[in-house]
């Protein structure tokens, strides 16, 4: 399974239509994608229409380690593509992950949950750059260097 974070410091440059359409060109190729909407703005989450809705999203997942599919995988309308939807519409998480003690590794050490059932998943991410966020992107990004290269041209990594 691999994993990739779309990062950017700004609002609006196309992070989430690049990780709806990417999620969606691979889905087509045959790979199992799952999406998470991690910006609390939930633009990706609203791309698709969705075949079958879960009650729960990355609220479940990030303050809960909710990683049950029933609970918190939702399934698009395009075949193999799978969403986890943002429902965190007071931007709790990222404060919540910046006081956790495991916050810095928590995305991480979700993330074998969903290996059996996916390829690929695609992460969205807000714009700001708050503590408790941008330690988890890197967390992430620390696993897949070619995501670094953009990071690191834009001084945000060392
Ligand atoms: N390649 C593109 N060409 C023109 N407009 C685009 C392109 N990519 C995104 N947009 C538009 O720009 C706006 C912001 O895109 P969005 O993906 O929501 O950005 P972000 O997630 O980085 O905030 C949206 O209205 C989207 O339709
Ligand atoms: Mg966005």
């Amino acid at each position: 399974m691999k994993i990739a974070a779309i990062v950017s410091t700004k609002g609006g440059p196309g992070k989430s239509t690049v990780g709806a359409n990417l999620g969606a060109f691979c889905a087509d190729a045959g790979l199992r994608t799952l999406l998470i909407d991690l910006d609390n703005q939930p633009s990706l989450s609203s791309f698709y229409a969705l075949s079958h809705e879960a009650p729960g999203g990355t609220y479940q997942l990030i303050a809960k380690n909710e990683t049950r599919a029933d609970q918190i995988i939702s399934q698009t309308c395009i075949p193999n593509l799978s969403l986890i939807h943002s429902n965190d519409p007071f931007n709790q998480l990222s404060n919540l992950l910046l006081h956790a003690a495991d916050g810095r590794l928590r995305l991480k050490n979700l993330m074998p949950a969903f290996e059996s059932d996916f390829d690929l998943i695609l992460i969205d991410t807000p714009p700001d750059q708050r503590y408790g966020w941008r330690c988890v992107f890197f967390t992430i990004a620390h696993d897949h260097p070619p995501c670094l290269a953009g990071l690191r041209a834009r001084g945000l990594l060392d």
